[in-house]
């Protein structure tokens, strides 16, 4: 280990993270009853230019009129290069209830992005003695923003998670995308070689290398990464496949962009009843061997070393949020 130590984030259950239009307050109370266990109420893009005073009023009372229950509640905010981003703050944590738990930061570009947010929000806290304090999801959905991860991840230790929004960032970097999230069937190899008789095509991940460094910057700072949303909500299956990859990549949660989503993305983020049963055997074995002064394990023929042990005890606490959730 290194003699730096990343600082964990307060662990939250993130699996599914479901995004509800402010200007559509019809929908909060089933957002609220739903399995989401993040629930973020938007400002930003789901809301016409002409109705972001009445999302904006929308959202402030049904923080505090709405039962949330155990979730976790967040607001997107719009962007820092908008009109409408200094009274979406103000006005935010000057008259909502401290029911608010986190806000969310779209096209960050900059740590300076971050702190400027940080500066406003502490005076606010300070001014109205908030009692719950504020934290911040960032979504990297830009050039600029992928650019500047690092700085931007470690800018305010308000910082919980990195999103991926792969919609604006595939707009920022020009890239050729078909739907929100999804494949591109021209993004792929042939196998062989011109002399081959048969050459399969096999399509590529193209957001492959955004995760995995969204990824490594959210760990390496001690937040959470979180996939960001899957356009088609009709194909469960295409869902499920992405939401797949990116937990196999290291995300925690993925959004959910329809309510059908949430149940699809608990279930792939889990952890599952067989994950648990086989922590729990790791750690049985490793407790059996240290009682038998053995260093080195086997369970099922495998070897289990330190880290195996360390990802077993990361899954058992996961699992134990979810049982204190209900
Ligand atoms: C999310 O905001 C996205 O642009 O994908
Ligand atoms: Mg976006």
């Amino acid at each position: 280990m290194s003699f730096k130590i990343v600082q964990q984030v307060a662990p939250r259950l993130n699996r599914s993270e479901l995004a509800v239009p402010g200007s559509s307050p019809q929908m909060f109370e089933k957002a609220a009853r739903s399995a989401a266990d993040v629930v973020f109420l938007d400002l930003e893009d789901a809301v016409a230019l002409d109705r972001k005073d009445e999302a904006r009023r929308n959202v402030i009372q049904a923080i505090g009129d709405v039962d949330w229950g155990a979730k976790t509640l967040s607001v997107r905010i719009n962007g820092l290069d908008t009109p409408y981003m200094y009274r979406d703050v103000v006005d935010l944590l000057e008259q909502c209830s401290d029911r608010l738990d986190l806000i969310m930061i779209p096209k960050v570009g900059t740590g300076a992005d971050v702190y400027a947010l940080d500066m406003l929000v502490t005076q606010i806290e300070t001014a109205k003695g908030r009692k719950r304090r504020i934290g911040f999801e960032h979504i990297i959905e830009t050039a600029l923003g992928m650019q500047n991860m690092e700085e931007i991840a470690a800018a305010s230790p308000r910082n919980e998670s990195l999103h991926f929004g792969v919609a604006d960032y595939a707009a920022s970097i020009k890239a050729r995308t078909t739907m929100i999230g999804g494949p591109n069937p021209d993004y792929g190899v042939l196998t062989g070689g011109p002399d081959d008789a048969e050459r399969a095509f096999h399509w590529g991940d193209m957001w492959h290398y955004a995760i995995a460094r969204m990824v490594v910057v959210a760990r390496a700072n001690g937040l959470r990464p979180i996939d960001g949303p899957f356009g088609d909500f009709s194909d469960e299956p295409g869902f499920k496949a992405h939401a797949n990859r990116a937990a196999v990549l290291g995300c925690e949660g993925k959004w959910a962009i329809h309510p059908k989503q949430i149940a699809l993305a608990n279930e792939v983020m889990g952890p599952n009843a067989r994950e648990i049963d086989k922590a729990r055997r790791i750690l049985d074995a490793m407790e059996q061997a240290k009682r038998e002064g053995k260093g080195a394990v086997a369970l099922d023929g495998k070897l289990i070393d330190l880290a195996s042990i360390r990802q077993a005890e990361a899954l058992i606490a996961k699992a134990q949020m979810l049982e204190k959730a209900g």
